[in-house]
């Protein structure tokens, strides 16, 4: 594969059932039980600002970006994000972040949220929420909850309750 044959393109409907299988092949059926997942539950996710990237037409990677009210600050959560063996360390994971980000950031969100890895994210703009100042529908690694702050006052409404917006 060359890097110029891979795409990326804003999520429609008729990518539903690769990116379950891809997301499957990731996180392997552990994935429904996790904090981030339950909010995924209380609503749908923004297509607008969810991504996949392609390889000769054929989806290898996806992330997905849900609203969410995280204490004060009107937001997105960003995950899942995977990319599919075959394609990894090829810097389609960044790209995907960096798009989706930039688009939620083009759309007025006051912060891009994740639980996820710091080493992989901070280079990304993600920078760590306080600990436990988010109360997550399930249990968290508070070492691992981060956030791209978009508004100057990001860090300190990030205190309470985070959950799907509507
Ligand atoms: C994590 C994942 C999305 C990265 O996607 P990718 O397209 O392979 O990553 P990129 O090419 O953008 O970046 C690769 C770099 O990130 C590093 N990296 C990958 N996963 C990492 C992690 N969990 N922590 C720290 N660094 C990580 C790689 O070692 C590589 O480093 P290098 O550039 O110094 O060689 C992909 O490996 C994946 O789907 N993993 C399984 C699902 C998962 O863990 N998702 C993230 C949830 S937090």
């Amino acid at each position: 594969m060359k890097k110029h044959d891979v795409l990326f393109l804003t999520e429609d409907a008729t990518h539903d059932d690769i990116i379950e299988i891809i997301n499957d092949e990731a996180f392997g059926p552990g994935r429904f039980a996790k904090a981030a997942q339950r909010i995924r539950e209380q609503g749908p996710h923004d297509r607008a600002l969810s991504f996949v990237a392609t390889d000769n037409g054929a989806v290898i990677a996806s992330v997905r970006m849900t609203p969410v009210l995280a204490g004060s600050v009107n937001g997105h959560l960003l995950g899942p994000l995977a990319v599919r063996p075959s394609h990894k360390n090829l810097g389609i994971g960044r790209e995907l972040v960096r798009i989706a980000v930039e688009g939620a950031r083009k759309k007025g969100s006051e912060g891009v949220i994740l639980v996820g890895d710091p080493p992989y994210y901070g280079p990304l703009g993600f920078e760590k929420v306080a600990y436990n100042a988010l109360e997550f529908p399930g249990p968290v690694d508070p070492a691992r909850v981060l956030v791209v702050p978009m508004a100057d006052d990001t860090h300190a409404r990030l205190k309470g309750v985070i959950g799907w917006r509507g």
